[in-house]
């Protein structure tokens, strides 16, 4: 029998690089999507012992995300992971860049859970998508991509509802602080620390490794039972 196959988007770094690593310990083969470093990832995957391919793709180009499910083939898993988040006070953001930062954490959400779905058995199959904290409480600065977050969240739920009958999972994990190149947007990184712990009900940092359990878990059969849910990962920062 062959392996069963997780795609995971944004996997060249970062939470999405935490997320490919731990679905290979599962046992999946690892389609790692990403503009960058797909090579680094799928490297420290076979180093693990596990299985993987790079699949260098931009996601804003839809005809390129579509060639790369076809060379990929059947797929049991997809992890919408990658994100974009400039920072600009919103009266100054052009429409440019508003609509980029929808064609990466948006667009490319949904046109991957399509592609995905019908490359996925008759029945069965799990979609995780990555949404964000923020979108709870907004943040400065972040308008057009906490927009996107909450849009994932919608997503995740109508197509829960919709794929349900074919007994394919969507959810979605809502991350917390997580010290990824993502941090970068705040210019004092002890500050953020300090700001990060004082909200957290947890006195320290999470690491990528806890946020990927919580996507392994859901991408599995241990949550066989689960669709149509976003669960917070947060170190009890926003409690829903
Ligand atoms: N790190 C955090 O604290 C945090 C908090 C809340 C939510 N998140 C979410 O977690 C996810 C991962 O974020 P991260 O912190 O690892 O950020 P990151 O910037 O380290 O990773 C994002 C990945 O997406 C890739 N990517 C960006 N544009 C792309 C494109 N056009 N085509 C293909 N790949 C592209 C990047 O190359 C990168 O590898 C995102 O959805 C983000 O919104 C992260």
């Amino acid at each position: 029998m062959s392996a069963r196959v997780a795609l995971v988007t944004g996997a060249g770094g970062g939470l999405g690089r935490a997320i490919a690593l731990r679905l290979a310990k599962d046992g999946y083969a690892i389609a790692v999507l990403d503009i960058a470093q797909a090579e680094d990832t799928v490297e420290l995957i076979e180093r693990a012992g596990g299985t993987a391919t790079p699949h260098s793709v931009d996601l804003r180009d839809s005809t390129v995300v579509e060639n790369a499910f076809d060379a990929i083939g059947q797929l049991d898993v997809l992890v919408n992971n990658a994100a974009i988040y400039p920072t600009r006070p919103f009266v100054e953001v052009p429409l440019a860049e508003y609509d980029e930062v929808h064609a990466v954490n948006q667009r490319s959400y949904w046109l991957a859970a399509q592609l995905a779905t019908r490359r996925m058995p008759a029945t069965g199959g799990s979609i995780v998508n990555i949404a964000s904290m923020t979108m709870h409480g907004g943040w400065a600065d972040l308008a057009a991509y906490v927009a996107t977050k909450g849009a994932v969240v919608a997503l995740t739920k109508a197509l829960a509802r919709e794929l349900g009958p074919r007994e394919i999972r969507v959810n979605c994990v809502s991350p917390g602080a997580f010290p990824t190149a993502a941090e970068a947007i705040h210019p004092d990184p002890e500050a953020y620390n300090e700001f990060v712990l004082k909200h957290q009900a947890l006195q320290r940092r999470g690491t990528p490794e806890e946020l990927a359990a919580v996507v392994s878990f859901l991408a599995g059969p241990e949550a066989s039972f689960v669709t149509g849910q976003t669960i917070e990962v947060n170190g009890g920062w926003v409690m829903t």
